[in-house]
């Protein structure tokens, strides 16, 4: 039997969901698992839980909005009580590589706001060592420079034609093949004058929440 990765994603969403409690004001994951997070959010406010959100793309915000959900801007917003988004990987010690709906710049800054942060995931995203292509944010101006500036560091860089986030710049994902020091990869990123943001999530996710076929497995950092 193939395991049921939608079925899955919902049981991670639907317990974290069920450690958010009323007056917290809580941040909104982007992509598939977090749609989750979404729903079932909006299941217990309509049964009486009273939170407010942020949401951590334009796509998150209007589902969000559609579903009844308070979305505050988060622009208006210095600290959040909890984080719950998904990861595309995750390994042992809860890093994760995220970004690959291009929103990781906005959900690592609403993580590092968040007093703490769930990961939510199908048991596909559970790796031994992340290995997957880191993506990043590129400021259209230093397009060229940034690819450069990857490229001496030993990275790949591949950009997303076509695609721009929701800031309206662009997106790479970038192959190293040394993933072995990924504090000092994420600093030798970060310090890149014109990439904005990148995947790598090394001390954010406080716990991580794998749906699994009847139950949901938890790790706390
Ligand atoms: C969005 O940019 C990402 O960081 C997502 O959180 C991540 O890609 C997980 O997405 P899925 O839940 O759709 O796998």
């Amino acid at each position: 039997n193939l395991p049921n990765r939608d079925a899955e994603k919902a049981r991670a969403a639907e317990a974290a969901v069920a450690e958010i409690e009323s007056g917290m004001l809580v941040g909104l994951g982007t992509g598939t698992t977090a749609a989750h997070v979404v729903s079932a959010l909006a299941r217990r406010v309509a049964e009486g839980l009273s939170v407010t959100t942020v949401a951590t793309s334009l796509g998150t915000a209007r589902s969000a909005q559609a579903a009844g959900l308070a979305v505050l801007d988060f622009a208006d917003v210095a600290a959040v009580d909890l984080c719950v988004d998904g990861v595309d990987e995750i390994d042992p010690a809860l890093r994760a590589i995220k970004g690959g709906g291009g929103a990781m710049l906005r959900e690592k800054i609403v993580a590092q706001a968040a007093a703490r942060m769930i990961a939510i995931a199908d048991g596909s995203k559970s790796v031994a060592t992340l290995s997957r292509a880191i993506p990043i944010e590129i400021l259209p101006f230093a397009r060229a420079s940034v690819l450069a500036a990857v490229g001496r560091l030993g990275g790949e860089p591949l950009l997303r034609e076509g695609r721009i986030s929701d800031q309206g710049n662009l997106l790479a994902d970038c192959d190293f093949a040394d993933m072995s020091d990924l504090p000092r990869l994420a600093a030798l990123l970060s310090a890149i004058p014109g990439l904005l943001g990148h995947g790598l999530f090394l001390d954010e996710i406080d716990v991580l929440m794998v749906g699994e076929d009847e139950s949901v497995k938890r790790c706390d950092r």
